[in-house]
């Protein structure tokens, strides 16, 4: 996820209105920033890594009286943050600024550099503005941008300039948002409105397979197959804040909306159906070794410690492999038993998070081979890691963490597919687990439509002071997350247990004040749940299960309330069972009045023992 901005127009200097435009997309990424102005086709570009005022002060007084212009923040990709990588990216006099992922860059860079194209960064977008140069070579500018993207696969919204023609400007979209806000004699382009609503409330959404011809007079849209399209001026009447977060009260309830597409981007170009098998650019240097590794030791906290809790029953169930979780603050100070046949991997979205570097730290020292599964492009842990898979859910604002745990499941599923087919795993297998993956953001898609019951339960049961979430294999360390969430948004005092567990002491808790939520999908031990659920009503406890659709009516006896989701493999369940709990504790906090992205003591990077 990174920030574009685009300004064409009569009545500001671009640069000026591309700054502001950077500083308000600045949540979306920040790792580098740049910009490209021109004046009278006399191209000018800055770039700074690190924050915008990093990139303004480098301006500094260059700010020419220029009308037409673009600039991009970023949140690394493919290369890690540096000036090479920061866009804008060139090629001849094509000019452009990417969000999103071009899944086939490597294959036409390839075809790129026989016909002596240069290349100047790692970056996937580059190779966009190369192929569009080419294709200039024979075609005029709009042309040659439709001919490249035939040939691009991927999520892409890009604005490009042309040096030959500064008083036109092109954008397309695909999977990556895009909006034009429009004014008198001035258009500007952005990832979201947060970069227009200061200037204008006048705004149109581009959608998918749409592309914008823009000049300082006036804009039209068309479909790459180039049929004209009318569309529809919007009146926002947002704040900058609600802008930034697309009119959601609070970025955790953005960021638990993003998910389908945090998903979709960790699964992009990586599932190969046709090799029933998993495509993880960052292990190719490791691969031989990963067939000899005999263990897998996973190290994180928090959050990410409950993602790697589901690894474990994905990996042994499916891989074969002995799987440990450990909470890193342990493994670091004790004597972890692990050699060169160990992989130790690292979850962490940040990628800073002290205890989980130092894990590694010990894990490389004992000589262990150690991978990362981490968020941040070129972070501490996935510099210090042998080998690793970025997870490209974009920054992450609120200090819980949602999105970022969905994607760092399916980075585990990719994985153990992966590792799985270097072992026993058939063809049939690893095929039928990446099918149904694919499936799941339109899946989590559909939990969003129970969110009005959601957000009924979640009010009814915050008054409440203790809470059980209980849950079984697959689901027990959604249960650990869901009590997790509710404990940091909403301050209730949650415990999260496997669901088994319960008859050895804990039930002693239950009464009429002591509700459980209990996941209880129709997996392989849905009669075991049902008999927990049993038990609790019979000592008066209220439950909430969390079920397959389809079960309502038989679980309507049993539970006080219910939360149905779609049907998919028991190993991925958690991938949907997670959403609901993730809305509960939103909305319980959201009831209690309190400050659900900055919650109290917590920080979102924890870089301190
Ligand atoms: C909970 C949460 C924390 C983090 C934990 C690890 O919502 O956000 O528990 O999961 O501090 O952080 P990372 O993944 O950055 O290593």
């Amino acid at each position: 996820m990174c920030g574009i901005v685009g300004y064409i127009g009569k009545k500001h200097r671009a640069g000026e209105v591309l700054l502001d435009g950077l500083k308000r997309l600045e949540y979306r990424g920040y790792d580098s920033a740049g910009m490209c102005v021109m004046d009278e086709g006399r191209e000018q570009t800055f770039k700074a890594i690190g924050k915008v005022n990093i990139l303004e002060k480098k301006i500094g007084k260059c700010r020419t009286k220029t009308n037409i212009g673009i600039a991009h923040t970023r949140w690394a990709t493919h290369g890690k943050p540096s000036i090479k990588n920061a866009h804008p990216h060139k090629s001849g006099k094509i000019h452009l600024v990417h969000n999103g992922i071009i899944e086939n860059y490597q294959e036409l860079k390839d075809e790129l550099i026989k016909k002596r194209h240069e290349f100047y960064s790692e970056t996937d977008s580059e190779v966009v503005a190369h192929l569009i140069d080419e294709e200039n070579k024979k075609y005029d500018f709009e042309t040659a941008v439709i001919r490249a993207l035939t040939q691009i696969c991927g999520a892409y919204a890009l604005v490009i300039i042309h040096e030959d023609e500064p008083k036109k400007m092109i954008a397309v979209r695909n999977s990556s948002p895009l909006v034009i806000g429009v004014a008198d004699g001035e258009f500007i382009l952005a990832s979201d409105a947060s970069a227009i609503i200061q200037h204008t409330n006048r705004v149109v959404y581009i959608d998918d397979g749409e592309m914008v011809v823009l000049t300082p007079d006036t804009y039209r849209v068309k479909t790459f197959s180039g049929k004209n399209k009318r569309k529809k001026e919007q009146l926002l009447d947002w704040t900058d804040d609600e802008a930034q977060k697309e009119g959601y009260s609070h970025f955790m309830l953005k960021e638990i909306f993003e998910q389908p597409n945090a998903v979709s981007d960790a699964l992009r170009g990586r599932i190969i159906l046709k090799n029933g098998n998993a495509k993880l650019g960052g292990l190719i240097e490791v691969t031989e070794q990963l067939r000899d590794i005999e263990r897998i030791v996973i190290v994180s906290c928090g959050t990410s410690y409950c993602a790697g809790l589901v690894g474990e029953y994905m990996l042994e169930e499916y891989a074969g492999l002995p799987t440990e979780v450990e909470y890193a603050s342990e493994f670091r100070y004790r004597k972890p038993l692990v050699n060169k046949k160990t992989a130790v991997i690292a979850i962490s979205q940040s990628g800073e998070t002290a205890d989980t570097l130092a894990a590694i730290r010990e894990a490389k020292n004992k000589g262990a081979l150690t991978l990362g599964i981490v968020n941040t492009v070129s972070s501490t842990i996935a510099r210090e890691t042998h080998a690793g898979v970025y997870n490209h859910a974009g920054p992450e604002v609120g200090v819980a963490s949602t999105k970022a745990f969905t994607s760092q499941l399916s980075i585990l599923v990719l994985l153990t597919v992966f590792l799985g087919r270097q072992r026993q795993m058939s063809f049939t297998m690893g095929k039928k687990i990446l099918s149904e993956l694919k499936h799941i953001p339109k899946k989590i898609d559909k939990v969003f439509e129970d969110e009005k019951n959601i957000k009924r339960i979640a009010r009814k049961y915050a008054k409440y002071e203790s809470m059980f979430y209980l849950g079984r294999k697959y689901n027990f360390p959604i249960a650990m997350e869901g009590a997790l969430k509710i404990k940091e948004i909403s301050y209730i005092h949650a415990e999260g247990y496997p669901s088994g567990e319960m008859k050895h002491g804990p039930i002693a808790l239950i009464d009429k004040n002591f509700p459980s939520v209990i996941l209880a999908p129709n997996d392989s031990v849905y009669d075991k749940t049902l008999s927990a659920i049993e038990e609790i009503k019979a000592r008066g406890g209220k439950v909430v299960a969390i079920t397959t659709e389809g079960n309502r009516e038989k679980l309507k006896k049993h539970a006080n309330d219910i939360i149905e989701i779609p049907k998919t493999l028991e190993m991925l369940t958690p991938l949907l069972s997670v959403v609901p709990l993730q809305l509960l504790a939103y909305y319980a906090g959201a009831k209690k009045g309190f400050d659900v992205d900055k919650p109290r003591n917590l920080a979102k990077s924890v870089t301190v023992e």
